[in-house]
């Protein structure tokens, strides 16, 4: 297990244990935990929903994979530290990481 915060939009942080072991890419696990994430391509990283910014740990994750990178670049409010959440797995490298879930502040 490791730990992974998520950061609303007024600052406050909840924080979410997370397994490594289970195979589950970091949107499923914040559907696991009822984040209201639609994940309407299936985490195929097309549709966007799954949008979160890296807050803390930037550092800690692989390089996002060329489709990631197409979906990202179609999305206006994308910056330097956005990534799907669908395409990352969580790893022990990313304890510790804060992230805050974009598509959900603007729904
Ligand atoms: S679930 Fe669709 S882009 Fe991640």
């Amino acid at each position: 297990m490791i730990n992974i915060t998520i950061e609303n939009d007024l600052g406050e942080r909840q924080a979410l244990e997370v397994p490594t072991d289970m195979g589950f890419n970091l949107m499923e696990v914040l559907k696991a935990y009822e984040y209201d994430i639609h994940a309407t391509c299936g985490g195929m990283a097309l549709c966007a929903t799954c949008h979160i910014e890296i807050v803390e740990g930037m550092d800690k994750l692989p390089e996002s994979n060329d489709t990631e990178l197409s979906t990202l670049d179609t999305l206006p409010d994308a910056g330097y530290n956005s990534r799907l959440a669908c395409q990352l797995r969580p790893s022990d490298d990313m304890d510790g990481l804060v992230i805050r879930l974009k598509a959900l502040q603007e729904a």
